[in-house]
């Protein structure tokens, strides 16, 4: 496994590469969910590149930027022994420049939900997301559904900016307790763990109304909130897969999206219907 921190040098990397490249964008803190995109990715590409870069644009002020976890070397030995061929560690400086062109999140889609609560959030994300596909050059590129909002902005941008990549929407990992894995996970109290255990609780609830024939999305979303009052929700929302708003449960088509601070630290979960 290669290490390499300078952009020009991955891009000669990527340039030589003539077979597939899989590409896992990551912000490091590696836990089950990474390595299943990163298994993933080592099974369907003859390459791997794994890039671990707390991507400073789509903090907001105020926001866990500095105390982020970071974790370089437990992360790297991941991604040797999930047999990653290159880990990316670009620093700040080399990946922006103080005055360049941006990319802005689309004013409806990218400001709704996650991008109401976290506004320029997904500006960043995608800023940062159209770079890196850019430097490697990938086939596919892996990426969760837990952060469900993220995945439909950048397959959008892929769309729209006529980007040439498969991305690959890979689902949700939870612990044995349905608590979806997030590197913030790290920041929870024992005692907020099992509070935190209502965002999935919800979910499942809605998911078991659904089963026996509920389809009000207000009926639903008043539903998971009795089970989420233990929390401090930001909000519960219900779209079809393009995040629209919808009243009604489209089933094939729907995912439910919870947001909610469990103490300090702001959860997201969702499932797709
Ligand atoms: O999902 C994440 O970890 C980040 O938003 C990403 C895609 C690596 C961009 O910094």
């Amino acid at each position: 496994m290669i290490q390499i921190s300078n952009p020009h040098e991955l891009q000669r990397y990527t340039n030589h590469t003539k077979e597939s490249i899989g590409f896992v964008p990551t912000m490091g803190a590696l836990h089950d969910g990474h390595i299943s995109l990163i298994k993933r990715s080592v099974k369907e590409n003859a390459k791997t590149v794994v890039s671990i870069f707390v991507n400073p644009t789509q903090f907001l002020e105020g926001e866990d930027l500095d105390s982020y976890p970071r974790k370089l070397e437990a992360d790297l030995k991941i991604c040797e022994l999930a047999g990653v061929d290159c880990v990316f560690l670009p620093n700040k400086e080399e990946i922006y420049k103080k005055d360049e062109p941006l990319v802005k999140a689309p004013k409806i889609k990218g400001y709704i939900l996650e991008g109401l609560k976290r506004p320029g959030h997904f500006d960043g994300v995608l800023q940062i997301v159209l770079k890196l596909l850019n430097l490697t050059k990938a086939t596919r590129a892996y990426f969760g559904k837990k952060d469900a909002q993220q995945l439909f902005l950048i397959q959008d941008m892929v769309k729209r900016f006529f980007l040439n990549i498969d991305i690959v929407a890979c689902d949700i990992v939870r612990d044995s307790n349905g608590l979806a894995l997030s590197s913030r996970n790290l920041y929870l109290s024992e005692e907020e763990k099992k509070k935190a255990l209502c965002l999935s609780k919800s979910l499942k609830r809605a998911t078991r109304l659904i089963i026996e024939g509920e389809r009000d999305c207000m009926i639903l979303k008043s539903r998971m909130l009795e089970i989420l009052s233990p929390l401090s929700v930001e909000y519960v929302e219900i779209v079809d897969r393009k995040f629209n708003l919808i009243d009604k449960i489209q089933i094939d088509n729907t995912i439910i999206l919870v947001a909610a601070f469990a103490g300090k630290t702001r959860l997201i979960d969702n499932m797709w219907v």
